[in-house]
């Protein structure tokens, strides 16, 4: 059933762009954000005052995505938070709020008792779920699927890429219900969405040259993944990628981050991937980077096409093709799945299932 691919994995990355259209197109009608299954009113979605995303590992990282791009586009404050802190902190909640619950399985264990919580509380939920019928999608007051189909594959890939979709959507609702979009970038947005899939495709087929790239760092100890801003958010599923299937230590930064205390860990030849996609931060990025080259680590640059001014201050770079700044999550992290799965390929690893890990986390 893998569909002729060696593993889960590199399947169902190959079916991104599938899953990205499909979660996409029956939401856009003539132009237009269609979020049916949302059943709020416009007054309803103004009167939301603050989100709250909730959930955890990958799914989280797409919280904090969101987070960017709603407060921007939006102008929502958003709080984002692991489940599993969430849960046990006496959250205060306001019935203006609107808690967002993402999970790809809809069964686990925090993210479930978090939207209890909510519930019993009275505060509005509403679930972005794969599985159809999990109890997340039950017992959600509202349910946006993602349409990726099963995820077999411990390590997620298409599930993250549909749950991106889904709070970018949500965002563009959001944000024309409140009348901050001009109707000409509302147009853009949702050209540049309509583009992701085929613009997901051709980063698919650059595979052969992050295969080789990857086979130089199977020996590696350390890998630090560095970004701003929506970057800091692809950076942070960039290293977990890494460490849950080839067991290579990783972290990420937001780079600014670095000279409080993570750039004493920079040796020669230390791998540094930089995510650097948002262009009103690239010098600052730009300075992390030649900060780390110039104690010896080796940096990786993801990056936009036209952005040949990174190659000053990185040794390999990774061109992304042209999308809104918003969506830019959508593009790099195509590179830096490739990147782990070849990496955990080239060490032998158990790509699909591997050690201490499971799929669905239904226990605390
Ligand atoms: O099913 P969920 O989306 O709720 O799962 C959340 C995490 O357990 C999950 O994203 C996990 O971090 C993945 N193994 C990451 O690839």
């Amino acid at each position: 059933e893998k569909g002729g691919y060696e593993h889960f994995m590199l399947k169902e990355m190959n079916e991104e762009p599938k899953t990205v259209r499909d979660t996409l197109n029956p939401r856009i009608v003539e132009n237009d954000v269609v979020i049916e299954e949302l059943g709020m009113s416009d007054e309803e979605i103004r009167e939301i005052k603050q989100i709250r995303i909730v959930a955890c590992g990958s799914a989280y990282h797409t919280g904090v995505t969101a987070s960017y791009v709603f407060e921007e586009m939006a102008r929502i404050p958003v709080a984002v938070e692991v489940a599993s802190e969430f849960r046990y902190r006496n959250p205060i909640l306001n019935p203006t709020d609107l808690v967002i619950i993402v999970s790809q399985s809809g069964e686990t264990a925090d993210s479930l008792a978090a939207l209890r919580l909510c519930k019993e509380q009275g505060i509005q939920t509403l679930g972005i779920v794969n599985v159809v019928g999990s109890s997340i999608a039950r017992e959600a007051d509202r349910v946006m699927y993602t349409w990726a189909g099963p995820e077999i594959s411990v390590a997620t890939t298409k599930a993250y890429s549909a749950q991106l979709i889904a709070l970018y959507l949500l965002s563009i609702k959001f944000a024309d219900v409140k009348g901050l979009l001009a109707k000409e970038e509302k147009k853009e947005l949702i050209n540049d969405l309509k583009k992701l899939p085929d613009q997901i495709e051709l980063l698919l087929h650059n595979k052969e040259n992050i295969q080789k790239f990857a086979t130089r760092y199977i020996a590696a100890k350390d890998v630090f993944f560095i970004g701003r801003g929506i970057d800091y958010a692809i950076s942070l599923e960039g290293s977990l990628k890494l460490k849950e299937i080839s067991y290579i230590h990783s972290e990420a930064y937001a780079a600014g981050e670095l000279k409080h205390g993570t750039i004493s860990l920079i040796e020669e030849g230390t791998l540094v991937a930089a995510v650097i996609t948002q262009q009103h931060l690239y010098q600052k990025t730009i300075s992390n980077m030649v900060e780390v080259k110039s104690r010896g680590a080796f940096v990786l640059a993801v990056t936009n096409e036209g952005n040949t001014e990174v190659e000053k201050a990185a040794d390999y770079v990774i061109y992304v093709p042209e999308t809104s700044h918003y969506f830019t999550n959508s593009l790099a992290i195509i590179p830096l799945q490739l990147f782990s799965y070849y990496v955990s390929v080239g060490k032998g690893c158990d790509v699909d299932k591997p050690r201490n890990l499971a799929k669905s986390v239904t226990v605390e």
